[in-house]
């Protein structure tokens, strides 16, 4: 069991590098790169093409922090009657899994949002009129949903921090 929680906890981290790791690079390299005006002819495709492909990316790399983090979480004998236990949520550990529970809620919630709701309207308004309205106001919501799922996963890891180094 410690060596699968091991390898459960560095893949965990992994994980967790990659979609932080991922959303601030597309969100501080990417996006202002392809709004350049060198490349602006390209970019409405650059831009799905890339999306395309952290939509694939992000799912998997969530469903790999929830399967380790539930393997972390059994490894820390963090039991099924343990969670329906009123007591454990009001201990330190508890409130600080249920936050960390919460934000993860949140990041699913508005990536599927970004990803399945404002993100394909964006790309096909910009591929019909890159400089209309309604390109400006779908890439707007796409934007604030990426911006915001960026926070939620920022909180999901200090929480995440405080499950494992207590609160501060
Ligand atoms: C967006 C999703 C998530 C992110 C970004 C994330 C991030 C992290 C990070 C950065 C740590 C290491 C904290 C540290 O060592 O200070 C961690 C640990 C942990 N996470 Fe997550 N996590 C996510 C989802 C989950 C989920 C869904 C669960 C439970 C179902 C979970 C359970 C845990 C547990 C139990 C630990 C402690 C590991 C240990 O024993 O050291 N995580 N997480």
């Amino acid at each position: 069991m410690r060596t699968l929680y091991f390898l459960a906890v560095g893949l965990h981290l992994l994980t967790a590098i990659f979609w932080i790791g991922g959303q601030l690079f597309l969100a501080l390299a990417v996006v202002p790169v392809v709004r350049q005006p060198a490349f602006r002819a390209l970019s409405p495709a650059l831009l799905q093409a890339m999306g395309l492909r952290f939509r694939t990316l992000g799912w998997i790399t969530l469903g790999i922090l929830i399967l380790t983090g539930l393997i972390n979480l059994a490894a820390r004998g963090v039991t099924l009657e343990l969670v329906l236990d009123p007591a454990f949520w009001r201990g330190a550990f508890g409130r600080a899994l249920a936050g960390k529970l919460l934000a993860v809620a949140l990041v699913i919630g508005l990536n599927a949002l970004h990803d399945f709701w404002a993100g394909p309207r964006a790309t096909r308004a910009l591929a019909a009129d890159p400089d209309g309205a309604e390109a400006a106001r779908w890439r707007l919501r796409a934007s604030w949903l990426a911006r915001l799922t960026l926070l939620a996963s920022l909180m999901a890891m200090g929480f995440a921090m405080f499950m494992v180094r207590g609160w501060p």
